[in-house]
């Protein structure tokens, strides 16, 4: 199998996107999952570009071990320098700099010739090469490059040291034929034995995914790609689609390091700390991507999954409930369901429970495990900890008191404390009913949007038993976003 690296740039393309951006603490979470996907490079940054892209790459080249961190400078000495300092944690660092090669771009961008531009990149790469041994270039707008003055650029930099050539189609203008010849073009007509050249596209024209492919079948040894596709104006290459793509392709011969399992809850978490909700049918991370919910797709996929589904959804860690109870749905995928969540049921009982599903399909559109398992009297979300209510007191010279009433397996534990802000006084009255040796670390509160109507986001780092476990909760009311970050962090220790 030929390997494929994955290069992951959510933290840096997709962060450019307007509304996206994430502080250092969520930079770094994101972070820490990119590298349980198994990435090989993280794009952490533009640090030139402000103090907190800066200080991000730092937090993250300290908490990140085995991806490179790389980050992005233009052709620019001072940006380098800056990139370099930004990298200096990092077990093992990249510099991706670059320059526009269309003559878009070195006409109107530059007001350059194109002798010109190959010197400058030249320059950098070697400027680069000072700081670190893994340099990557980027002809921005490789896309709309002549092929003949690309391969001089891609020549000079290689000869100038750079480990990496980087062929974005910056405009996603490539048909997936163009892109792939231009890559072979490059591939036939530059010495590449020092080097490999990675794609990087844009979804202007929904071609980003098959523009990537047809890089690697022509030559290409990297791609540049964001979870769930983020990224300047309609997007950039989501990882999933080429990862699973390849994957689902052995016969084509090619392998990258990602743990596919791990793909639906990255790309979950993506979207709500991004802000970025998943389209419902988006390939392998839309909530439908799995969902058969016609009487006839239904009853194929019981007979055998592989009449409508190519992936196994549990490949990229999604539980099994590709078939979506309906009140079209019969008694097979009612069944199917129970056996799934672990529960056997005589023939007699199914016929009661499939009568009280029906009548319950008619009400609700979509039937959900609580559903199916409320329909038994069972309820799967016994064990988790969850707020029932809570009320509190606080503002100037009063007491700050809370009340909180918190379910735990089914049964209600209250409890009400002071403290010396509302949410002191809600996590005492949690403590009363959760009685363990639990600090919090890290608390942060901060705003989506803006105006005294907005979402407050919390993030919150609690640290029990020596292990530090993370909790994220978004509420109108900051006090109960507080306490339900809390409670999220509970619950993964005391689930464990
Ligand atoms: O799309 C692009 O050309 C880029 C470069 C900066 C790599 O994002
Ligand atoms: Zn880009």
């Amino acid at each position: 199998m030929e390997q494929i690296y994955v290069f992951d740039t959510t933290l840096r393309d997709g962060e450019q996107v307007p509304g996206c951006q994430l502080n250092t603490l969520e930079k770094v979470e994101v972070a820490k999952a990119l590298e349980r996907l198994g990435v090989d490079v993280i794009e952490a940054g533009f640090p030139v570009s402000s103090p907190g892209d800066f200080k991000s790459i730092i937090e993250i080249s300290k908490a990140v071990t085995w991806p490179v961190i790389c980050a992005l400078t233009r052709a620019v000495e001072k940006d380098i320098d800056v990139a370099a300092e930004s990298l200096k944690y990092a077990k093992r660092k990249r510099i991706h700099t670059g320059i526009g090669t269309s003559d878009f771009h070195i006409r109107h961008k530059f007001g350059a010739t194109r002798e010109e531009i190959i010197e400058r990149a030249v320059k950098a790469v070697k400027y680069a090469r000072r700081f670190t041994d893994d340099v990557e270039f980027y002809a921005e707008d490789a896309g709309r490059t002549d092929n003949a003055y690309l391969a001089q650029v891609v020549e000079a930099v290689i000869k100038a040291g750079a480990t990496v050539v980087n062929i974005p189609d910056t405009t996603g203008y490539c048909f997936p034929d163009e892109y792939g010849a231009k890559i072979k073009y490059l591939i036939d007509h530059v010495d590449m034995r020092d080097a490999i050249l990675s794609t990087h596209c844009h979804q202007d024209l929904g071609m980003a995914t098959a523009n990537t492919l047809s890089g690697v079948l022509n030559g290409a040894r990297q791609v540049e790609v964001t979870l769930n596709g983020i990224g300047e104006r309609a997007g950039n290459t989501a990882l999933e689609e080429v990862v699973m793509a390849l994957a689902s392709h052995p016969h084509r011969g090619y392998c990258t390091h990602i743990n596919t399992q791990e793909i639906s809850s990255v790309s979950r978490m993506v979207s709500s700390l991004m802000n970025m909700p998943v389209q419902p049918n988006k390939a392998i991370v839309g909530r439908n991507a799995f969902a058969h919910s016609s009487g006839i797709h239904q009853d194929g996929v019981l007979k055998n999954v592989d009449t409508y589904e190519i992936i196994n959804p549990q490949d990229v860690g999604i539980r099994d409930n590709s078939i979506v109870l309906t009140a079209r749905s019969g008694r097979a995928a009612l069944k199917n369901r129970l056996e799934i969540l672990g529960v056997e049921i005589s023939t007699e009982e199914l016929d009661t429970v499939y009568h009280d599903f029906l009548e319950l399909a008619d009400k609700k559109k979509n039937i959900n495990d609580e559903d199916v398992l409320s329909l038994l009297g069972k309820n799967s979300d016994d064990k988790r900890i969850k707020v029932e209510y809570l009320q509190v007191v606080s503002g100037i010279d009063v007491r700050n008191v809370a009340s909180i009433g918190l379910r735990i397996a089914g049964e209600l534990f209250e409890a009400s404390a002071s403290g010396n802000g509302p949410v002191d006084a809600a996590i005492k009255a949690v403590k009363q009913i959760i009685r363990r040796e639990m600090s919090i670390q890290e608390f942060l509160i901060q705003a989506i949007d803006r105006g005294s109507d907005d979402t407050g986001k919390v993030h919150m780092h609690v640290a029990y038993n020596d292990v530090v476990y993370y909790g994220f909760s978004a509420n109108t009311d900051i006090i109960a976003a507080s306490v339900e970050a809390f409670i999220d962090a509970v619950n993964k220790f005391t689930d464990a």
